[in-house]
């Protein structure tokens, strides 16, 4: 496995590297969620390419940007043992120079709400990193986890838009054992505050039984993921049902004609966790 700490090095790697590149991008403290990600690109393509970096420009001045888990050693461990061929790790300063001439990227309509209500700056910041790899790595093939399920549907939009010549690998959510969707935050968690986390996958488990038992209107799904999660003390930022591409308002459920997506996102204690589900065939 090589160590790329520098886009020159990064550079240098990609024009020596075998067949199709797949870029697993990451924030780091690394979890099962992110090496299934690493396997998927493993079995896509020749050379696998894992960033980890730490990204400022997502993080809004309250957010733990600070406190964010860096335990490099061990990420490094866990590449090598998953296979990695490349572990691109620039500093901030290889990133954002402070000279550089900052050039946004506008986030695409899909970005709009839930999320990006909530966290403003967000996908901004991470379409600007994104872009940013995408354009040092030159990967055939990006993975991206359906746990940030906008997210996914951001990149996509941003490369398809950009007309980008990198296919954008959709792989699923990986929970631990309870249910809990697994993300590197969950660290932040008191065993009481991982209990209450649990209303989070509960409610979607319930949304999953209500449509599935019929129901097809949208507000009594929502205010019923609502409650299963204020019923155990979450702070509830949103509980929605949605089109599951370009994630638009649904009225009426209707999973004989399509999936739908239900996501929520959620305060337990300080921190803020999310999660979603696709319900109905065909996805
Ligand atoms: P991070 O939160 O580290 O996640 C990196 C990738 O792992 C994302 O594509 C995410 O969806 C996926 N992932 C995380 N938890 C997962 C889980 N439980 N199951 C499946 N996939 C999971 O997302 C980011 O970093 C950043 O925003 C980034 C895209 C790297 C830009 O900075």
């Amino acid at each position: 496995m090589q160590l790329a700490e520098t886009i020159e090095r990064m550079r240098e790697l990609r024009r020596e590297a075998r067949g199709d590149v797949v870029l697993v991008p990451t924030m780091g403290a690394l979890h099962a969620g992110h090496l299934s990600l690493v396997r998927r690109a493993r079995e896509i393509g020749q050379t696998v390419v894992v960033s980890v970096f730490v990204n400022p420009t997502q993080f809004a001045p309250h957010e733990d940007l600070e406190r964010y888990p860096r335990p490099i050693e061990r990420d490094l461990e866990l590449c090598e043992a998953a296979g990695v061929d490349i572990v691109f790790c620039p500093s901030v300063e290889q990133m954002y120079p402070a000279d550089e001439a900052e050039v946004l990227v506008d986030v695409p309509s899909v970005g709009g709400d839930l999320e990006g209500a909530s966290r403003p700056r967000f996908f901004g910041g991470v379409c600007r990193v994104v872009a940013k790899l995408f354009g040092v790595v030159v990967p055939d093939v990006a993975c991206f986890g359906e746990k940030d399920y906008q997210q996914l549907r951001v990149i996509e939009a941003m490369t398809v838009g950009l007309c980008l010549p990198i296919r954008i690998e959709a792989c699923g959510l990986v929970r631990d054992e309870d249910g809990l969707a697994l993300s590197s935050r969950n660290v932040y968690l008191s065993e009481e505050e991982r209990g209450r986390a649990l209303s989070l996958s509960g409610a979607l488990g319930e949304a999953s039984r209500l449509i599935e038992g019929g129901q097809r209107d949208a507000t009594a799904v929502e205010a019923a993921m609502r409650g299963v999660m204020e019923g155990r003390g979450v702070e509830v930022d949103y509980a929605v049902v949605r089109e599951p591409r370009k994630l638009s308002v649904l009225q009426v459920i209707d999973i004989q004609r399509g999936p739908v997506v239900c996501l929520v996102a959620g305060r337990v204690g300080a921190v803020r966790l999310i999660d979603n589900r696709v319900v109905g065939g065909g996805m």
